[in-house]
C-alpha cells in the first residue's frame, strides 16, 4: 500500500547532507551547542511557568504541583532521549516527520507533520496573545488592542508575530543571537526569582501537601473533565493524586518545544555530539528552574490564595515585596518573545522537510539563495501565526498544543526500537540506554498523559487530525503516487 510507503533512511541522510538540495541551495550549518541550548531552553521556558502554576496549584494539584512539574518532566526527560537517538544518528530538518517516514510510512508521516503544525503554529499564536497581555500590563496599555477583553483584534499580537517571523526570514544566526540574549535575561530572572523566594517560604502553606479529594466546581462541563474519568466512569474529581497526574498533563505545556532543537540537525556543525547535548541540557535546565520556581510560589502563599493569572508576581507582592512584578513581567516578555521566534524557526524547517518530499507544493519549501533559510514557507506560516493570534482568543487552545506535542512523542519513541531493528547497522552517536524498555515506557507515559487532557481537547485534536487525512488524501497522496508512476 503506497500509504505505507517508506522513506530509505540512506535518502533521508543524503538528502540532509547533500552539498546542494533539490534546488541547488541547502541550508546552512552555522549552529553550535550553547546556540543549540539557546533554542531549547528559549522555545521551552514562557507562558507554562508563568501562568499555569498558580492556576494548577489552585484549582487541581495544592502544593503537590511541584510533583505535577517533576513528573511532567521526567516523561519530557525520557522523550527526550528518544529525540536524542534520532536526532544524533539521522540529523534532519523534519524530526519527527522525518522519523515516521523512515520507519511508519508516508501517511504516518504526514499526519505527524500536520500534529507538528498544530503544536508551533496554535502554540505561537497562543503564546504571541499571551506576549501582547504581559505587554500591556507592563506599560498600561490599551487592552482593547492588547488584551481579551472586548478586542477584535489583537494589534500587539500581530505586531509581534510579524517582527519575529522577519527574523526568522532572514537568518538562523541572527534568530540564534537574538536568542540567546531572550535567554540569558529570563533564565537569569528565574534563577533569582527561586534564590529570592526561598527566604518567604513558609511550611504551613506546603501542608497538606496533596489536598484531600473533591467535587469539581459547580458549573464545570463534564467536557473539562479529564478523559481518564469518562472511560473509566470515574467520579468527577479534583485535587488528590489523580488532580496532580492530571496537572502533570496540563503542565506538559511548560516543557513542550525542546524538540524544536532536533530540527535544526542540518544547520548544527557537529550534530551526532550537538543534538543530544542541546536536547537534553535544555530538558535539564528547564526542569530543574520549574520544579524551583513552582516550589517558592506554593510555599510563599497557601494554595488556595494563589493568583490565577500571574502567580509569581502576586506571590511576592503578598510577602511585600512588591519589586519584584516588574522582574517577573521583564522575564515573562522575554521569555515569550524567543518561545515566538524559535516556534517560527522550527516551523519552517519542518514546512521545509514537508516540501522536500512533495507532500506539499516543493516550491513553497525554497531557500533563499542569501540569507540561507526556508524563507517562503517561514514567511507564510509567519502571516497564519499572525492571523490566528490577531483575530482569535486561543487561551483555552494551550492543551490542544500539550497533546499535539505528546503525540509526537509517542511516535518518536516508537519509531527507536523500530529503526534499531531496520536499521541495526546505523552510526548512532548517541542511543537510548535500556531500550527498547525505555522507550516503550516514554510512548506509555505520553499516552497517560494525553488521556488525563480534558475531553474537549481530545475532541478539538481528533477534528483537526481527520481535517490533515482529508488534505492529504486530495492531495500529498494523489500526488506522490502520480510523480512515482
Ligand atoms: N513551553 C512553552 C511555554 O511554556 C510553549 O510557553
Amino acid at each position: 500500500m503506497s500509504v505505507l510507503r517508506t522513506k530509505p533512511i540512506q535518502d533521508v541522510i543524503a538528502q540532509s547532507t547533500a552539498e546542494e538540495g533539490e534546488q541547488g541551495r541547502r541550508l546552512r550549518r552555522k549552529l553550535g551547542p550553547f546556540d543549540l541550548m539557546g533554542f531549547g531552553v528559549g522555545i521551552v521556558i514562557g507562558t507554562g511557568i508563568f501562568t499555569l502554576t498558580g492556576l494548577e496549584a489552585r484549582d487541581s494539584a495544592g502544593p503537590a504541583v511541584i510533583v505535577s512539574f517533576a513528573v511532567a518532566g521526567v516523561v519530557a526527560l525520557l522523550a527526550a532521549l528518544c529525540y536524542a537517538e534520532l536526532a544524533s544518528s539521522v540529523p534532519t530538518a523534519g524530526s519527527a516527520y522525518t522519523y515516521a517516514y523512515a520507519t511508519m510510512g508516508e501517511v504516518v508521516a504526514w499526519i505527524i507533520g500536520w500534529d507538528l503544525l498544530l503544536e508551533f503554529a496554535l502554540g505561537a499564536a497562543v503564546v504571541a496573545r499571551g506576549w501582547s497581555g504581559y505587554l500591556a500590563e507592563l506599560f498600561g496599555l490599551p487592552t482593547a488592542w492588547f488584551g481579551e477583553e472586548g478586542s477584535v483584534v489583537n494589534v500587539g499580537a500581530i505586531a509581534i508575530v510579524a517582527l519575529l517571523g522577519l527574523v526568522a526570514t532572514v537568518g538562523i544566526q541572527q534568530s540564534a543571537r537574538i536568542t540567546n540574549v531572550l535567554v540569558v535575561v529570563k533564565v537569569a530572572i528565574c534563577v533569582f526569582i527561586v534564590a529570592a523566594g526561598l527566604f518567604f517560604i513558609t511550611a504551613d502553606n506546603l501542608t497538606p501537601f496533596v489536598p484531600p479529594t473533591q467535587e469539581p466546581p459547580a458549573g464545570e462541563s463534564g467536557l473539562a473533565q479529564p478523559l481518564t474519568q469518562v472511560l473509566f466512569g470515574l467520579e468527577p474529581s479534583v485535587f488528590g493524586i489523580a488532580g496532580v497526574l492530571s496537572a502533570a498533563a496540563v503542565v506538559f505545556f511548560a516543557y513542550t518545544g525542546f524538540e524544536a532543537v532536533a530540527n535544526l540537525g542540518e544547520e548544527t556543525r557537529r550534530p551526532g555530539r550537538d543534538l543530544p547535548l542541546g536536547l537534553l541540557g535544555t530538558l535539564g535546565l528547564s526542569a530543574v528552574l520549574y520544579v524551583g520556581v513552582s516550589f517558592v510560589v506554593v510555599g510563599m502563599v497557601p494554595y488556595t490564595e494563589i493568583d490565577r493569572g500571574a502567580p509569581i508576581a502576586a506571590a511576592f507582592n503578598a510577602v511585600g515585596a512588591n519589586w519584584a512584578g516588574a522582574l517577573v513581567a521583564i522575564a515573562a516578555v522575554a521569555g515569550l518573545t524567543s518561545v515566538i521566534l524559535v516556534q517560527l524557526v522550527a516551523i519552517g524547517r519542518i514546512g521545509y522537510a514537508i516540501a522536500r518530499d512533495g507532500l506539499i507544493p516543493p516550491k513553497i519549501g525554497e531557500i533563499h539563495p542569501r540569507w540561507g533559510t526556508p524563507y517562503r514557507v517561514t514567511l507564510l506560516m509567519t502571516v497564519l501565526v499572525a492571523l490566528l493570534a490577531g483575530f482569535l482568543p486561543l487561551s483555552a487552545l494551550a492543551d490542544l498544543v500539550s497533546i499535539g506535542a505528546l503525540f509526537a512523542f509517542v511516535i518518536v519513541s516508537v519509531a527507536v526500537p523500530l529503526l534499531r531493528r531496520t536499521r541495526p547497522e546505523l552510526k548512532r552517536p548517541f542511543r537510548v540506554p535500556l531500550s527498547p524498555v525505555l522507550p516503550v515506557v516514554s510512548a506509555l507515559a505520553c499516552v497517560y498523559l494525553m488521556l488525563n487532557l480534558s475531553v474537549e481537547t481530545w475532541l478539538r485534536f481528533l477534528a483537526w487530525l481527520l481535517l490533515g487525512v482529508v488534505i492529504y488524501a486530495a492531495y500529498g497522496h494523489r500526488r506522490n503516487r502520480l510523480a512515482r508512476r
